[in-house]
């Protein structure tokens, strides 16, 4: 291994362009390799940070100098991507969700482990120091025995708009805090009885909002709302909480006035601080604290913070959610 890992991204959208950027900033990596279906969108990135413009997907990948593949295409686009980067012996930190589905998931765990390669999926939430301050008091016994837990994720209709052609509300949002909430509660999910609304979304057969109501091994009860359709004229593009009631107390993550408004004419606006904002020309916050600790544990040969099982997981969950929905029933796992 060269003094830096060599770092390949796959999908250069929103997350797969923040991805490039930091692997080229980090100290520990570098970035040698990009590869979108859209051959501009390949030629601008690595342009604009100085890497190979790949021309297929085996080309990003099967080069000597790279050891870790950021695949950051559509939810449903992440099997193949997974299974060459395995078979290429190479690294790979896949963005949540793992798949949107249980057969994905594990034909991607299996490629991963036959191949002896690290896997993570990056539910950043679980590096926003809020939650991970929450879920310390937790460990350490500050709420005693978990009675209930309520997971929020709500985004502004742009979202909804232009990811709900292509993926549901439950695995693009929802799946964070299905993840969360199984972290916090600290065990499995044994019941799901979920609900949905379309209204804004219905032309594209898309749901506007899912609540669903859980039911954990442990006894403990959850609720999840997430929603992208809020109005636009709310000033953050995300709110969320996290509120976890137990024996002996509770604790509650709020997410959506981090502390810097924009204030205009017409309308404030409150920007993204904790996730990807720049600092100094440089991408910042918890999705480069993700990948930083991914660089590590590939490094240092460790296992990273979050396990291919929790991903599935939360797949597993979100997926009953969905056939919930289709049924109009509980669905037990
Ligand atoms: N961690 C987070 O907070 C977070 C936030 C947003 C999105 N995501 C996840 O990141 C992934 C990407 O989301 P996005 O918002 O960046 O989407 P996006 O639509 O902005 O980007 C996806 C990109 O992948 C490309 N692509 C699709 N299929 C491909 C293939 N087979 N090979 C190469 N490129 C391909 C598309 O052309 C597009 O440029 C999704 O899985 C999404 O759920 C995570």
């Amino acid at each position: 291994m060269a003094d830096r890992l060599g770092a390949a991204v796959i999908g250069l959208g929103m997350m797969g362009e923040r991805h490039a950027a930091i692997w080229s900033q980090l100290g520990t990596t570098r970035l040698v390799s990009v590869y979108d279906i859209v051959g501009e969108r390949t030629q601008s990135i690595a342009g604009e940070l100085g890497c190979e413009a790949a021309a297929s997907l085996e080309a990003a990948i099967n080069r000597p100098d790279v050891d870790i593949v950021s695949i950051c295409t559509d939810d449903q686009k992440h099997v193949e991507p997974c299974l060459v980067a395995a078979a290429a012996g190479k690294h790979i930190l896949l963005e949540k969700p793992l798949a949107t589905d249980l057969e994905d998931c594990d034909a991607i765990i299996g490629a991963c482990e036959s191949a002896g390669v690290k896997l993570m999926v990056g539910h950043v939430v679980r590096f926003d120091p809020r939650y991970a301050v929450a879920k310390q008091a937790i460990d350490d016994g500050a709420v005693g025995d978990i009675i209930q837990v309520y997971g929020r994720r709500n985004n502004i209709i742009d979202s909804g708009r232009r990811i709900g052609p292509r993926t549901s509300v439950a695995f693009f949002l929802g799946v964070h805090d299905l993840d969360l909430m199984r972290w916090f509660v600290g065990s499995e999910a044994a019941k799901v009885h979920a609900e949905s609304a379309s209204k804004v979304l219905a032309n594209i057969a898309a749901e506007d909002s899912i609540m669903a109501l859980l039911r954990y091994q442990n006894g403990a009860v959850g609720c999840l709302e997430t929603c992208w359709v809020m109005p636009k004229g709310i000033p953050c593009t995300l709110d969320a909480r996290l509120e976890v009631i137990g024996t002996k107390g509770m604790v509650r993550v709020t997410v959506g006035d981090e502390g810097c408004t924009i204030i205009g004419p017409n309308r404030a606006t409150r920007p993204d601080i904790l996730y990807g904002p720049q600092l100094h020309g440089e991408q910042a916050g918890a999705l480069r604290t993700q990948l930083e600790h991914f660089a590590d544990c590939v490094l240092h040969d460790r296992a990273p913070v979050i396990s291919p099982q929790d991903a599935r997981a939360a797949v597993a969950i979100a997926a009953a959610i969905h056939e919930s929905l289709r049924s109009g029933q509980p669905v037990y796992l």
